[in-house]
């Protein structure tokens, strides 16, 4: 038995060794290329596109994974019909105004994908969801705010459950402005705030439990940041920061702000290189990993940095938008240290520019940045030149030269109206596109109504005997605790005790507008690790040390072993 252990480690062993190889020497050309000299064993991919399903009926402008792993999904309800339908004796029709014609809209605009069972269900909503915001509370129950016409001071929640009992809710209470392209952030204490929309220079929260959340805000930072015609600053860039401060991007501009004492604490210097970042010159941000493994503040808060990229050129929505004339995308990214005494922006440049990409964060904290064109800006036909291929952004390569790597393209492109987000099993679902008024499938990149996954490099089989597969969680109901100590078990083919092994809990990002709202990771600090038997492990570490680091509510949590991530289970943090 020892004997036939040993034989199967040492294969393990061997296959590992060629992975870590491939993985970790090959150089930057031959991931371009698929295959290095080295890898003839084990080719290194640039991961996988996988088209799910050729149609869903409705383009996906918004998506929000919930805690049971369905995915909500909807765009608008108010430009005519979808291609989706309801069940036979369920229609429910809707009628309205386009240009003066009556429309009866039978067709539903939002769906609940079940993404182990690959299934969808149909879902009434009723006011207008067009470019609204999202963000998950603490029970896991999306509250979806904003949109246009009938739904500009709508508010919806969905409650997610095991049966197919549960819908949209519009409730009683309402946006105390109008909010078209706001961004919604959850708060340490499980509030939602909701920031901006189109000339509404004002911020709220919700629920409005008590006097100060039932107050809307006067915001000068929103009205000094929309450029004439343009405006350049919807959709801001909203991160809660460890300090219980928030960082707010719009245009070019961002500032540390006080949302409780209503003070701007520090404005940063403006991000270099004249490019707008803000819708509709659409960039993507994120704040990169938390990581209580690195370094701490005297009060132990981790170092912050946010990364954002891509957008487009002052001018080029005033050039898209009358003359239909595209100006190239921007390819820079610039990375700050937010908690830095004089914090500058690094400015990096990506191998192709990209204006309306969807930059998500992988469980090994690195950056995926995908979808999105080239030329052009965000708005009605207002793009050409799809960017098929996505980066890879390794947050924590030391060589700036090194940082990116381009991953094998898709076929399908995802212009306006698209998004993105990480499912538990480590994939990325992609899905949308729809650069028309409606739905119309005549014009170029027409209103897409696919659905694809996109496979990380991670998830290809060369990479099988590194990942980790998650048993259990010790701690009951699977609730995390701020500060208190956990393990989990988990089983490894190989532990190579030369690469790092972490947990990281990660929150689902409300997407839509290449904005991934509330996306967060933080990386535990790991108390022990122990090898229970041969393939067994226990580690034990801690929760987050408090609640503006992690806001309460569902995390997804992962383990990490040489950069393969395992399939993730829900928690709680509370
Ligand atoms: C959507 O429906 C329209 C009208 O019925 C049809 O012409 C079009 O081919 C459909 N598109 C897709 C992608 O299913
Ligand atoms: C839509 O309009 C038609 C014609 O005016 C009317 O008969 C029907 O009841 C309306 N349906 C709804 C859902 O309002
Ligand atoms: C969450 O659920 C609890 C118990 O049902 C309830 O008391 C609380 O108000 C809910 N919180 C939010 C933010 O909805
Ligand atoms: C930021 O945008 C403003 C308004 O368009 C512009 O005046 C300013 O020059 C820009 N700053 C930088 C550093 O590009
Ligand atoms: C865009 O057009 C508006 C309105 O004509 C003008 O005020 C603004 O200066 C233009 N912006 C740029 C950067 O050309
Ligand atoms: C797209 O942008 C590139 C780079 O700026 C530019 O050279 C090219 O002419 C643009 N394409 C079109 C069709 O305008």
């Amino acid at each position: 038995m020892a004997f036939k252990n040993h034989a199967v480690l040492s294969t393990i062993c061997f296959y590992a060794f060629t992975t870590l190889f491939s993985l970790f020497i090959a150089s930057p050309d031959s991931f371009l290329n698929g295959m290095s000299p080295q890898s003839t064993v084990v080719p290194y991919d640039g991961g996988q596109w996988v088209l799910l399903h050729q149609s869903i009926g409705v383009s996906a402008m918004h998506m929000q994974l919930l805690r049971n792993n369905k995915v909500i999904l909807f765009d608008r309800t108010d430009m005519g019909p979808s291609n989706a339908s309801y069940p036979q004796g369920a229609e429910q029709c809707r009628n309205y105004t386009v240009r003066n014609r009556i429309i009866i809209d039978c067709t539903p605009h939002s769906l609940l994908y079940d993404v182990a069972a690959d299934t969808f269900r149909p879902l009434v909503v009723n006011s207008d969801t067009w470019c609204s915001s999202g963000a998950v509370d603490p029970n896991g129950t999306l509250v979806q705010t904003g949109g246009y016409g009938s739904g500009i001071q709508a508010i919806r929640t969905f409650s997610p459950c095991d049966d197919d009992t549960c819908g949209w809710n519009e409730l009683e209470v309402r946006l105390l402005a109008q909010r078209w392209y706001a961004t919604n952030q959850i708060l340490p204490d499980g509030r939602v705030i909701v920031f901006g929309g189109r000339r509404a220079f004002s911020y709220e929260f919700f629920p409005k439990s008590d006097d100060k959340s039932s107050k809307r805000y006067y915001m000068s930072f929103l009205r000094e940041t929309t450029d004439p015609y343009e405006e350049n600053n919807l959709y801001p860039f909203l991160h809660l920061l460890p300090d219980g401060n928030l960082f707010i991007f719009a245009n070019n501009r961002s500032i540390l702000f006080d949302y409780n004492n209503r003070l701007v604490v520090k404005e940063f210097p403006a991000m270099p290189g004249g490019v707008k970042r803000s819708y509709p010159s659409t960039g993507s941000s994120v704040l990169l990993p938390l990581k209580m493994n690195g370094n701490l503040d005297g009060s132990g808060r981790p170092e912050v940095e946010v990364l954002i990229c891509g957008g487009s050129f002052a001018g080029a929505y005033n050039r898209s938008n009358l003359d239909r004339v595209y100006i190239g995308a921007s390819n820079s990214c610039g990375r700050i240290k937010l908690m830095d005494p004089d914090p500058k922006w690094v400015m990096e440049e990506m191998p192709l520019p990209r204006v309306m990409g969807d930059m998500l964060l992988l469980p090994n904290g690195d950056v995926i940045i995908l979808n999105g064109a080239a030329n052009g800006t965000a708005g009605w036909e207002d793009a050409i030149n799809p960017v098929l291929t996505p980066l890879l952004y390794k947050t924590y390569e030391s060589d700036p030269q090194r940082r990116f790597m381009r991953l094998n393209p898709t076929t399908i492109p995802r212009m306006y109206h698209s998004s993105a987000l990480l499912l538990p099993d480590g994939r990325i679902l992609v899905g949308g596109s729809n650069p028309h008024e409606m739905y119309n499938f005549r014009r170029a990149f027409p209103t897409e109504l696919s659905l694809e996954s996109y496979l990380p490099p991670y998830l290809s089989p060369t990479s099988a005997p590194l990942r980790p597969t998650i048993i259990s969680i010790e701690t009951e109901r699977n609730i995390i605790s701020y500060g208190q100590e956990f393990s989990v078990n988990f089983a490894l083919s190989v532990y190579n005790p030369d690469v790092a092994i972490s947990v990281a809990l990660l929150t689902p990002s409300f997407t839509t507008h290449s904005l991934a709202m509330n996306q967060r990771m933080v990386v535990l600090d790991v108390a022990s690790l122990r090898r229970l038997s041969v393939f067994d492990y226990k580690i034990t570490t801690r929760g987050p040390p408090m609640t503006t680091v992690a806001p309460p509510g569902y995390y997804l949590i992962f383990i990490i072993h040489a950069g393969v991530p395992s399939q993730a289970l829900w928690v709680k943090v509370q």
